[in-house]
């Protein structure tokens, strides 16, 4: 045992650097050792190990990114060092003038040394390292005070726990400003999930990267894939460095991630061709920068130079053109989504928007519509970023002519002409028809995509055919679809018709989650469905579960808990779902757990005195069960600890079995 125990805890420690190193390289030299397959294996033997031997668990584990317990609120922290703000230069001209100035300045009329670096458009944060530890990290708040957001920032894979050792010593203390932002990819992700769950949409990646780091409950925020470049420096106690150039060298020896695409230039000359260069490569950057920052390189002249208004005299953002326009809105239309929502699109006066011709924009929900005050036949700047659908900034309303139209959603569908209602508190205006065209093929499209059935072949076209025909009223329907007559519709034939006959054919054999998933329950996406299947493992369960019973479940809140009882309360949508059984759509029993306590839900209540509660919910799972956050007609035992809580009264009314401390170490140490 203790031999055993001695080589886990090495084996322990060498994946740790094994996977400190892969994502060192990773992250920081863009450049992948191995697969990401093979990242995932010895990240999974860590997790597994530390598992098995808690005792050799570490915070500053590379495991460690997954969140931490929610908080009330974030509690507010000074800078040691202001964080400043930048000037624009929005041209050559003002260009020259902050060259000029800082010549004139420091009494030098050589060229002075820049770098120029992107300007990242995300959100400004300082990390604190002492001794090369993470200890707090904050955003820039009003410069001066800014918000403790510690745990939040530990959980993106980019920033370190634990500073690399590199050629030069870790300095005492390190405090590290940059710019933490989501990519176009993982911002549209996010946007399309929260479209599925019925949650109000980021209008840029910014935002997304702002409204995940303001998250009380860490955990959220450890599933957005944030990333971070850092651009700057707050104090330093224990290095020096006699460029900003080196200073980002070092960073990047320190295990973090500098800025990309630095370069240093003497005077002005290449800097006008190398903004030229970088503005017409930001449509292919993965993430969104709007400029470039110009700084003095040598922070020796840095020091001299100092600031005013809070602005560094050293350092200048030279903006890149906006992508943004100014347009007129043409009509503003109601269109119809899958779960019935009405979303007002204005169709614009067609315009280039950096190199791009936008002819509508989202206006989101009526909300939205109400507070910028937008009416048909108002002027308005539009912006776009990346492949982003573009929004509506702001109304110019001094152009207004007084024949603008203010829009009133339409009480009356305009696809099937059912009545339209809004739910007290909720922005959505929503269709009621049950059978409305628009619903069931966004509904039948969803049902089919990747996330949920999975049935390769059901395209948009042919969704319209068969919902057009009459020949799809509900999802069960497509299982009843005969090849000859798809081979009769428009671009299909024999061979496509068969081929979605297959890919139908194959669907049925699915997993819980894909299939909850699928039906197209608001609020209810991936990750909620992979819960619901977690704590309720059959359909039949999470069908009668009640309300109470689903919000009990820890991560679903109060309206997907509503969402989802109502769901199945409705008496047309548990007939879908038995057509859907007769067709014989079936979820996949996930491959069985071992161990004594398998299938067996506990819950905890009170304080044990032999184990603290992730101990007790080691040994439960190390037995193949597992540990519930409330008490349902689904738990099987409730262990009552000293003081136990509501949920023993809830065990006795619902007759569960109630162990107490010693009955509880008995069944885990048989
Ligand atoms: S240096 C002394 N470098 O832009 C000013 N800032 O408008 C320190 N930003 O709050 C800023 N990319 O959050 C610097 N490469 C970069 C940047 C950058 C983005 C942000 C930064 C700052 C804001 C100023």
């Amino acid at each position: 045992m203790g031999s055993s125990r001695e080589e886990a805890r090495k084996e322990i420690l060498h994946l740790r650097e094994e996977v400190e190193k892969h994502n060192y390289h990773y992250h920081v030299l863009d450049s992948p050792k191995i697969s990401d397959a093979e990242y995932d294996s010895l990240f999974r033997r860590l997790i597994d190990l530390e598992k098995a031997y808690p005792e050799f668990a570490a915070p500053d584990s590379p495991t460690q990114k997954v969140g931490s317990p929610p908080l009330d609120k974030f509690a507010t922290l000074r800078h040691t060092l202001p964080m400043l703000s930048l000037n624009n230069a929005n041209n050559r001209e003002e260009m020259k003038e902050f060259d000029e100035k800082i010549q004139r300045f420091l009494k030098i009329s050589t060229p002075i040394q820049y770098v120029a670096e992107p300007k990242i458009d995300g959100v400004a944060v300082e990390l604190v390292y002492e001794n090369g530890q993470l200890t707090v990290g904050s955003t820039r708040g009003d410069g001066s005070n800014g918000e403790d957001i510690t745990r939040n920032l530990k959980t993106i894979r980019s920033i370190p726990l634990t500073l690399r050792k590199g050629e030069k010593d870790i300095p005492r203390r390190l405090e590290v400003r940059g710019e933490v932002y989501l990519s176009h990819e993982a911002f549209q992700k996010l946007n399309r999930e929260r479209e599925e769950e019925g949650q109000p949409l980021f209008a840029n990646p910014r935002n997304a990267a702002a409204g995940s780091l303001k998250q009380l409950d860490s955990t959220i925020t450890a599933r957005r894939p944030l990333d971070i470049f850092c651009h700057g420096m707050g104090e330093v106690q224990g290095a020096s460095f006699p460029s900003h150039n080196d200073f980002l060298q070092s960073l990047k020896e320190w295990g973090l991630k500098p800025v990309p695409f630095t370069q240093l230039f003497h005077g002005l000359s290449g800097i006008f061709a190398y903004h030229e260069e970088l503005e017409s490569r930001r449509e292919d950057l993965p993430y969104e920068i709007d400029g470039l920052v110009i700084k003095v390189n040598s922070l020796e002249l840095q020091r001299r130079l100092g600031e005013i208004a809070r602005s560094p005299r050293w350092a200048i953002a030279y903006k890149f053109k906006p992508r943004r326009a100014t347009t007129r809105i043409l009509n503003i239309q109601a269109q119809v989504g899958r779960t019935g929502t009405l979303t007002p699109v204005a169709s614009l006066e067609p315009v280039q928007v950096g190199g791009v011709t936008v002819k509508s924009a989202s206006l989101h929900n009526m909300d939205e519509v109400e507070r910028k005050d937008i009416r048909i036949g108002d002027t308005v700047i539009v912006e776009r970023a990346g492949d982003v659908i573009p929004y509506v900034v702001q109304v110019l309303k001094e152009k207004r002519s007084s024949r603008e139209k203010k829009f009133k959603m339409p009480d009356h569908c305009p696809v099937c002409g059912s009545g339209v209602y809004r739910e007290e508190g909720e922005v959505a205006y929503r269709c009621v028809g049950l059978s409305c065209p628009a619903k069931l093929k966004e509904g039948l499209k969803f049902f089919g995509s990747r996330a949920g059935m999975d049935i390769e072949g059901l395209g948009e076209k042919l969704i319209d055919q068969l919902v057009d025909r009459g020949w799809v009223k509900d999802i069960a329907d497509l299982y009843n679809l005969k090849r000859e007559e798809l081979a009769g519709l428009e671009r299909m034939g024999e061979k496509s018709a068969q081929n979605l006959i297959d890919a139908l054919a194959r669907s049925k054999d699915s997993s819980l989650p894909r299939i909850l998933t699928a039906l197209g329950i608001r609020h209810v996406g991936g990750a909620t469905a992979r819960l619901l299947a977690e704590e309720f493992s059959s359909l039949d369960n999470v069908m009668n579960a009640s309300e109470e019973e689903l919000t009990d479940v820890r991560e679903i809140g109060p309206e997907g808990a509503k969402s989802i009882a109502r769901f199945f309360t409705q008496r047309e949508n548990r007939k879908v779902i038995e057509k859907l059984l007769n067709a014989g759509v079936r979820a996949r029993k996930e491959p069985k757990r071992e161990g004594r306590l398998v299938g067996m839900t506990f819950v905890l209540t009170g304080g044990l005195e032999r184990l603290s509660r992730s101990e007790a919910q080691k040994s439960i799972e190390a037995l193949g069960g597992r540990l519930g956050s409330s008490v349902s007609r689904n738990t099987d035992y409730v262990v009552a600890g000293a003081d136990p809580g509501s949920k023993l009264t809830k065990a006795r009314e619902l007759g569960i079995k109630i162990l107490d401390e010693t009955a509880f170490f008995k069944l885990i140490e048989q």
